[in-house]
């Protein structure tokens, strides 16, 4: 048992993200977000895509470019805070703020179905975990990359809720957005995550589940404290 290791999964907007960052503000564990080198790996291969003359479509491109060859030469790397953001970086080039993107979202599906994207982040998920305490969130984290995490749980909500949390973050990152297309959104990404056959989002059999849907935030920090 990894004692070193909460695991948070659940679908976007559960509030894992959140609940996570401030259980590290109040323990020895780091936060991380797996999400965030999802999309670090989907913007590299846009940025790749735009340098390259940014025709046609991303899927398109993707396919022709071979980009499973091209995973290993992607450094991806991050500086954990306890009291602001985590940066994370693609070489040498900080992409906190870009890896946001409502662009980068809707590619982040053409690339999170790969064996080999998983592996490729899973190894950088235990090299951070090598050297760090961490309470991670993601959507396996406790079923694929830390399946001995002795630390897990699983929140969800419904998704017209989760798609609200999503708007009020954004909005507070200085993003605007449509509240119905982000709702969509929410559905056709628990729907990608559900359905994938690699990895797909789920509940660990070990895992402790928590609705969020009608439950503060204090709440559910309480309830997941309590538990480790
Ligand atoms: O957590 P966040 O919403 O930033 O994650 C973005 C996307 O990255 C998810 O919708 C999912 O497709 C993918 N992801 C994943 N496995 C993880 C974390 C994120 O497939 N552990």
């Amino acid at each position: 048992m990894n004692e070193n290791i909460i695991a948070i999964d659940g679908p976007a907007g559960s509030g894992k993200s959140s609940v996570a960052r401030e259980i590290a503000q109040r323990s020895t564990y780091q936060y991380f977000d797996s999400g965030a080198y999802y999309r670090a790996v989907t913007l590299y291969f846009m940025k790749r895509h735009e340098e390259l003359g940014g025709k046609g479509k991303f899927y398109d491109f993707l396919n022709h470019y071979e980009f499973l060859n091209k995973l290993n030469s992607i450094q991806l790397s991050a500086t954990l805070q306890k009291k602001s953001e985590n940066l994370i970086f693609l070489g040498q080039e900080d992409v906190t703020i870009e890896i946001r993107h409502p662009e980068v979202t809707g590619n982040i599906k053409y690339l999170a179905p790969y064996r080999e994207v998983r592996d490729f982040i899973n190894a950088n998920l235990i090299e951070l975990a090598r050297v760090n305490r961490l309470i991670m969130d993601g959507r396996d984290i406790g079923t694929e990359v830390f399946p001995d995490a002795k630390f897990k749980f699983f929140l969800t909500a419904d998704a017209k809720i989760r798609a609200r949390r999503r708007w009020d973050e954004l909005k507070e990152q200085g993003i605007d957005t449509d509240y119905e297309k982000l709702l969509e959104e929410i559905q056709k990404r628990d729907e990608s995550d559900q359905n994938r056959k690699i990895a797909p989002l789920k509940q660990a059999e070990d895992a402790f589940l928590i609705d969020t849907s009608n439950l503060s935030k204090n709440v559910v920090i309480n309830m997941i404290l309590s538990r480790i």
